[in-house]
């Protein structure tokens, strides 16, 4: 009986299918209840019993060796390896699509690294806000506005709890536990109740500085946004400033760039003037200074805050802002080459 299990272990170890008929021929030969296999292990019964665990081990191995070589025959004819001679394999491999940075990220990365080289760091707050960062602390009047449901959302019913609308009031979180000298810049999102439309969201991203120290003067101020417009919109870009009015700073301004894309001479884009607005700013108003904790006696400061899908849109001309929220890869893809 051992013979015929070894003889039967290399015939197995040499059988070759070249398709499925030829392979289940096989199978029947050996696996099926009329087979080899079935038929020795009738046999097994007759064996003497000193024998029996010898044999019965043989047996088993011989039965898995034949089901696994049956198994690798079918699986071999299943998905043919390929011997294809024009597979050429030192060919370069397909591009890999790794993603692209959005660019709002972009964006506010630029932004970020230029304020950064000017000496601010970054700082955070959370979106989810009360009344007194958002307003109340940067002077905000109790019937303004702004304070309104229309623009705000409110989280609960007479809870006060809120979407910020501005990332200034990451200013009076910093304002309120840091002393001067403060040079930050907050990046982040902001949400107000608009109506969506290719102009406006309900959620959108600002990007604030402030610096604040002693003896901080407009001047200081009109000279950190001159180097800001020409490291972001190129050396010849001039910049003009018209007063304005905001809460939390007096005066107030706000800053036009000379369009670029028409260089100032008037296009559509500019709607023919020739300057586009890029941000509001102003001397942050010693009541905020004092509403935070910081003697406005000794110190005076600068704000200013800007809006980073207006800053892409000037940029990459991106005309409808939803493009921006919809994840759709093939506005996304052409940013490829920035990010
Ligand atoms: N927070 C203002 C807004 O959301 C933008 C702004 C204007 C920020 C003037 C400032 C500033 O810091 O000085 O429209």
């Amino acid at each position: 009986m051992l013979n015929k299990i070894q003889t039967l272990l290399s015939e197995i170890d040499r059988i070759t299918a070249t398709n499925a008929e030829e392979l289940e021929t096989l199978r029947i030969k050996y696996l099926s209840k009329k087979g080899e296999i079935s038929a020795l292990m009738n046999d097994f019964r007759l064996v003497a019993p000193e024998q029996k665990r010898e044999i019965g081990q043989k047996l088993n191995e011989l039965k898995t060796v034949a089901q696994n070589k049956i198994n690798t025959l079918k699986t071999a004819l299943d998905h043919p390896a390929t011997t294809d001679d024009s597979l050429d394999l030192t060919r370069t491999a397909y591009p890999y699509h790794v993603g692209t940075r959005h660019p709002l990220s972009i964006v506010k990365k630029e932004i970020c690294d230029i304020f950064a080289r000017l000496g601010f760091s970054i700082a955070e707050g959370p979106e989810i806000e009360d009344d007194w960062h958002v307003f109340s602390a940067l002077n905000f009047a109790d019937d303004h506005p702004a304070r309104d449901m229309q623009d705000t959302f409110f989280l609960q019913n007479g809870v006060d709890l809120l979407l910020r609308t501005h990332t200034s009031s990451v200013q009076t979180r910093v304002m309120e536990k840091t002393q001067p000298p403060i040079r930050i810049i907050c990046p982040g999102r902001v949400y107000r109740n608009e109506a969506i439309s290719y102009r406006a969201h309900c959620f959108f991203h600002q990007v604030e500085a402030l610096y604040i120290d002693k003896k901080v003067s407009f001047a200081d101020l009109k000279q950190v946004l001159l180097y800001f417009a020409k490291e972001m919109f190129g050396e010849n870009t001039k910049i003009r400033l018209r007063p304005s009015f905001f809460p939390f700073t007096e005066p107030s301004a706000e800053m036009d760039i000379s369009c670029n894309l028409c260089g100032g001479k008037g296009c559509p884009f500019c709607k023919h003037t020739g300057w586009v607005e890029i941000l509001g700013c102003g001397m942050v108003d010693p009541n905020v200074l004092d509403n935070c904790g910081i003697d406005s006696k000794i110190y005076s400061g600068y704000a200013l805050g800007m809006g980073i899908e207006r800053i892409t849109n000037l940029k990459y001309q991106v005309k409808d802002l939803r493009l921006f929220s919809e994840n759709d890869v093939r506005f996304l893809r052409q940013f490829e080459s920035a990010s």
